[in-house]
């Protein structure tokens, strides 16, 4: 029977999905029941490989004090957010509509810490209000803000400075955001003088050294390039008196999409603890985990409306025409990233061809996967692998099309997490201009 420990497909690990009996599941699950209850698109995730992969980063710190802070952005649904809540997960939020997503779901506001490049006022009282575990700042006119609103709702804000150690994660450019041409982050050479300014203000508690490289980084040696600058960091503010009492070392952990063999959870924790035990310190470690939770614990499940061979003096080119679009899943159209298209019901009788995989959206990026290797007909169903993490949080209503439902499976149990938005969602917040 299917089960939530990862298993080698064809050439992907997925956690909770597997073949059974030719058709491919989530957990116990069959997708053509799925698809056949709640229609298509639809996103399937499951609860069991989100535990196992929060499992795993936990047990890789054995007794090493640590906490583990999921990246909300990742996937925000309530449903995955609650699961991880009631693991005793933390979470990283990056707005006040993150803090409030975290609250809903029975997070605890004292395990969250807020990063995000820009806070606005409003988002800042609001986390000070709620508790927040910590706030990681960005810059030193940030830092005044908090300090300003932190003085006028009389708390005291417990901080990280977001450092950037100008480290190359060796990504793709639009996640990469710990060099020192990115935004993110005060540049690792100003930092000292910052945390001083941090120290000396009234309702600012300095606590931790935070730093986040990117994202989707699948070699261990990132990881320790920065800690050790960190580290450094962590001892000239030592000579200062500045007592650091938390290391906030970020997400990035990478998945397998396609070939990418990234790190074992084991591998990456042990990388970065080394590196502190190497100094003789043993100082908390806190961990901002999204993609590598919930990633290869999701797929977006699509109908092949139509196959279409368009015929040119410049040669034939096959398409596979599904239902769900750029607008559902924007990876492969902002990143070029590469989703594992997979049949529900794999074929034996049909001949496999090389076909584009394409959406119903009005533009020439709306592919989900150019030269696929598929054997399908039109009607069939479709997994696009890999759509637990960065999928749903970034679908939209372009060309006015609902966004797809949500269903979470645990065990043999489906749960709709997300409804289906309907035509009547779609011009619900809107009014027209009153008739003269
Ligand atoms: N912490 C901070 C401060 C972050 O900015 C991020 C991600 C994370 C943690 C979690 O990183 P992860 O463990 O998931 O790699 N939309 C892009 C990914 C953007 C990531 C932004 N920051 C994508 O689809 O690949």
């Amino acid at each position: 029977m299917p089960s939530a420990l990862p298993k080698k497909g064809s050439h992907l690990i997925m956690y909770g999905f597997n073949l059974a009996n030719g058709v491919l599941h989530a957990d116990d699950v069959s997708l053509i029941d799925i698809a056949a209850a709640h229609g298509t698109p639809t996103y399937v995730y499951s609860k069991s490989a989100i535990e196992e992969r929060w499992h795993a980063l936990d047990q890789a710190f054995g007794s090493y004090p640590h906490s583990i802070h999921y990246a909300v952005k990742a996937n925000s649904n309530i449903a995955v957010l609650s699961v991880l809540a009631q693991l005793g997960s933390g979470f990283d939020i990056v707005s006040g509509g993150e803090l409030y997503r975290v609250l809903e779901a029975g997070g605890d506001a004292s395990k969250v810490v807020f990063s995000g490049v820009a806070k606005s006022v409003q988002d800042i009282r609001y986390a000070l209000e709620k508790g927040v575990g910590s706030i990681n700042v960005e810059s030193l006119a940030e830092l005044e803000r908090i300090q300003t609103v932190a003085q006028d709702i009389k708390k005291t804000a417990r901080i990280a400075l977001r450092v950037n150690p100008n480290v190359d994660p060796q990504t793709h450019p639009y996640i990469s955001t710990g060099l020192e041409t990115a935004k993110f982050g005060i540049p690792i050479e100003s930092a000292v003088s910052v945390y001083e300014v941090a120290d000396a203000m009234s309702h600012v508690e300095v606590h931790s050294v935070a730093c986040h490289i990117g994202s989707q980084i699948t070699k261990t040696s990132p990881f320790s390039d920065a800690i050790e600058i960190i580290l450094d960091l962590v001892e000239a503010l030592a000579n200062k008196g500045i007592r650091i009492q938390q290391l906030d070392l970020g997400g990035g952990l990478g998945i397998q999409y396609k070939d990418e063999s990234p790190p074992a959870p084991s591998d990456y924790i042990n990388s970065m603890l080394d590196c502190i035990k190497k100094r003789g310190l043993n100082l908390p470690v806190a961990i901002e985990p999204g993609r590598t939770i919930v990633g290869n614990a999701g797929v977006l499940l699509t109908r092949v409306e139509y196959l279409k061979t368009n015929s040119s003096k410049n040669g034939t080119k096959h398409f596979c025409m599904v239902d769900a679009g750029m607008n559902d899943l924007m990876r492969p159209a902002l990143y070029q990233a590469y989703h594992d298209i997979v049949a529900v019901t794999p074929s034996k009788n049909t001949p496999a061809q090389t076909l584009d995989v394409v959406g119903p959206v009005c533009e020439s990026a709306d592919v989900l996967g150019a030269d696929r290797e598929l054997s399908v007909v039109s009607g069939d169903l479709l997994a696009i692998k890999g759509a637990g993490a960065y999928s749903f949080v970034m679908a939209s209503n372009y060309n006015s099309r609902p966004r797809p439902c949500e269903i979470m499976v645990d065990g043999t149990q489906t749960y709709v997490v997300r409804k289906r938005e309907s035509l009547a969602d779609l011009v619900s917040s809107e009014n027209t201009l009153p008739s003269l």
